[in-house]
């Protein structure tokens, strides 16, 4: 077999074989096959793009070029759940717990926040003593105790995926469908997870910025993960604005243990959790989505989510005594309040500038070196659709090693749109893919 005529014939629009997709696989892991056949490969896929049976035969050899997680001893139970990554998208912390707590298993290999997206594994350190580093013996055992288990995907999880993301990213190949559905599902297949309920974002802060494109992407991902054998459903929702009311990572764990604890469900938060946790139950036992909604319902409400989120931080090394007191834990060094410039409605929000603004205080980094503040971030007062007067209070900035907000405050207005009519609301759940 030889890499130039499979390139000629993704070329001529031809669908790959079994036996070409794992020899360009395993031959361009192994650094047997140059990045410039790669490249061509990767472009000629761009264009003509992959059948549903091609790109799950490329998830599976991308899956299967390093570590897969072996879920087994769990059986059925396993639930895994990707967010294709927003603002202020705290929902892991809310859901995992969630569906622990009735009885289903979350062994979840996530990831750190890169540019306006903030990352799990970030929110979790900002819990003094809480660890993302567990060996894998360690990191099922924390899921066989307590039925949830977060850690960081080692380097080997779809090795084939980080070197053809690395080549996508320079040859102007990110955008394909079937390269982001084997990219994301790889690593989904990789953590063994049975059933795999996926957040597509669409809007302003997200990848997908059309209801059209995330509906394909949602509908190939849920193709090629049942065409693998797992039980998938998508969701499509919301990220024409940040989720929630915090940007931030000791913010947004303070704001998931309110909610779990009962508070502040007005945001729209709490929907998406009960949603895609409700998914997650219903896939993973078998049942209708309606009878997991009211089981979800309950375990938030008799406390048994809040309770699971403890005994799941406690195993991963955190400090629990800190949530008795969510402004001491989540308070800062230097904090600004943002005041309005305009009367008005607030009519739309830029999620990924309201993303880029709290990263200027320290909540996020602008390449994978840089530090984290784990205090820094916003908590938005004033949100879409309501009504400010000049001089209102819309938002509060804080930081614990970037004094100066004022670059910050700019970033967030530049973000914001003010009219006089009160704007229509956008729907938080667009479509559910099953
Ligand atoms: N996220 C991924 O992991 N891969 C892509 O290709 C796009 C988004």
């Amino acid at each position: 077999m030889r890499i130039y005529d499979i390139i000629d014939k993704k070329r001529r629009g031809l669908a790959l074989t079994q036996q070409e997709i794992d020899f360009f696989v395993r031959g361009y892991t192994a650094g047997d096959i140059a990045d410039y056949h790669m490249s061509a490969l990767l472009m000629a896929i761009c264009i003509n793009g992959m059948t549903d049976e091609e790109t799950a035969i490329l998830t599976e050899k991308m899956a299967s070029s390093g570590d897969m997680l072996d879920l087994s001893r769990f059986g059925d139970g396993s639930v895994d759940k990707h967010s294709t990554g927003g603002v202020g998208d705290k929902t892991t912390l809310v859901i995992a717990p969630i569906v622990a707590s009735l009885g289903c298993t979350v062994c979840k290999l996530s990831g750190r926040g890169l540019g306006h997206t903030g990352g799990t594994l970030d929110k979790l350190e900002s819990i003094p003593g809480c660890r993302i580093d567990h060996a894998p013996e360690e990191f099922m055992k924390i899921a066989s105790l307590c039925g949830l288990s977060v850690c960081g995907a080692g380097a080997n999880i779809a090795p084939a995926d980080k070197k053809m993301y690395a080549l996508r990213d320079v040859t102007a190949t990110v955008s394909s469908i079937p390269l982001i559905v084997s990219s994301i599902m790889s690593k989904k297949l990789a953590g063994g997870a049975k059933s795999i309920v996926l957040d597509v974002k669409i809007g302003s802060g997200a990848f997908m910025k059309t209801l059209e494109d995330a509906k394909e992407l949602a509908n190939r991902m849920v193709s090629v993960g049942r065409l693998n054998g797992r039980r998938v459903s998508a969701v499509i929702t919301n990220m024409d604005y940040p989720l929630g009311y915090c940007i931030g990572n000791s913010l947004e764990v303070a704001e998931a243990v309110s909610l779990l604890k009962g508070e502040k469900r007005d945001s729209g938060l709490y929907e998406v959790c009960v949603t895609l946790a409700s998914e997650m139950v219903a896939l993973s036992k078998s049942m209708s989505v309606s009878e997991a909604r009211s089981l979800v319902e309950e375990t938030v409400s008799n406390g048994n989510a809040y309770k699971k989120f403890l005994e799941w931080i406690s195993l991963q090394g955190g400090d629990v005594s800190v949530f008795d007191d969510l402004d001491a834990f989540s308070g800062a060094k230097y904090q600004t309040t943002l005041l309005s410039p305009a009367d008005g409605f607030i009519a739309s929000a830029d999620a990924e500038g309201m993303g880029i603004s709290a990263m200027m205080l320290g909540a996020g980094r602008q390449s994978k070196d840089d530090h984290i503040d784990p205090t820094a971030g916003v908590i938005q007062l004033k949100r879409v659709g309501d009504r400010v007067e000049k001089g209102d209070p819309l938002a509060i900035f804080r930081s614990s090693s970037v004094p100066d907000h004022s670059h910050s405050h700019a970033r967030w207005l530049q973000s914001l749109s003010f009219t006089e009519e009160q704007p229509p609301s956008l729907p938080l759940v667009y479509e559910i893919i099953r």
